[in-house]
């Protein structure tokens, strides 16, 4: 069986703290501080929105993050530069260790997959911006399940529609809720620590591997030829 590795896309391949340059001109000097806020409240609606299973898409969690955002920051931006920094969301550009990492592993015979709360049209408009879409043999999205990570059965679909098995699959994140969700299905865990600074959730599990690059992944015997 072939090693597969589920790809978060964003915060792993892609930056979804880079739309800050895109901010500057609506909160000048609060940009930085606007899109985190705009991120962490992002995936606190999708949380909630799985918990209750009150289902709405990755788009519209994302655009009510945004309105919340700008009433907390008091910013006044209007519907059509709201739509604007929308269509950011699916042009971000990718980490740049990501596409070296993509092409050799694939070299290598391992199935690369998305596995993303975001919607399947977005995440494809995001990798064709990134130059990525050529490596990544599918795209499994939450719409499939309408339920958000870290559900279980979000993962257990992956599995289902990859036709890959719990024992031979890697989810790769820098989420650590994301790596957490995917170690309880007993998958293998790769989390992706660009920032040292970052904290691992004090939980029952913890990452397999953790790495500060994708290319680290290459030196593990699972990702050789
Ligand atoms: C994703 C979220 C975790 O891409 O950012 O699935």
């Amino acid at each position: 069986m072939p090693t597969t590795l589920a790809l978060d896309i964003y915060g792993t391949l892609i930056d979804p703290l880079a739309v800050k340059t895109a901010l500057i001109d609506h909160v000048g000097d609060e940009a930085g501080a606007f899109a985190e806020t705009w991120r962490s409240k992002q995936l606190e609606y999708s949380f909630r929105r799985g918990l209750m299973g009150a289902w709405r898409n990755f788009s519209d969690v994302t655009r009510a993050a945004l309105d919340f955002t700008c009433e907390m920051f008091g910013a006044t931006i209007s519907a059509n530069d709201k739509n604007t920094l929308m269509g950011h969301y699916r042009e971000l550009d990718a980490f740049p260790d990501v596409s070296p990492a993509l092409t050799a592993l694939q070299q290598n015979g391992v199935a690369l997959h998305a596995l993303s709360n975001g919607v399947a049209d977005d995440i494809s408009a995001l990798l064709a911006h990134a130059g990525l879409n050529d490596r990544i043999a599918s795209i499994v999205s939450v719409d499939e399940v309408q339920t958000y990570k870290p559900d279980p059965r979000f993962y257990a679909h992956f599995l289902k529609r990859t036709e890959a098995k719990a024992a031979t699959t890697w989810l790769v994140s820098a989420n650590p809720f994301d790596v957490i969700g995917a170690a309880a299905c007993g998958w293998r865990t790769v989390w992706v620590k660009r920032n040292p600074n970052m904290v691992f959730d004090p939980w029952e599990q913890a990452p397999t591997v953790t790495v500060s690059a994708l290319t680290d992944l290459l030196a593990l015997p699972d990702f050789k030829k």
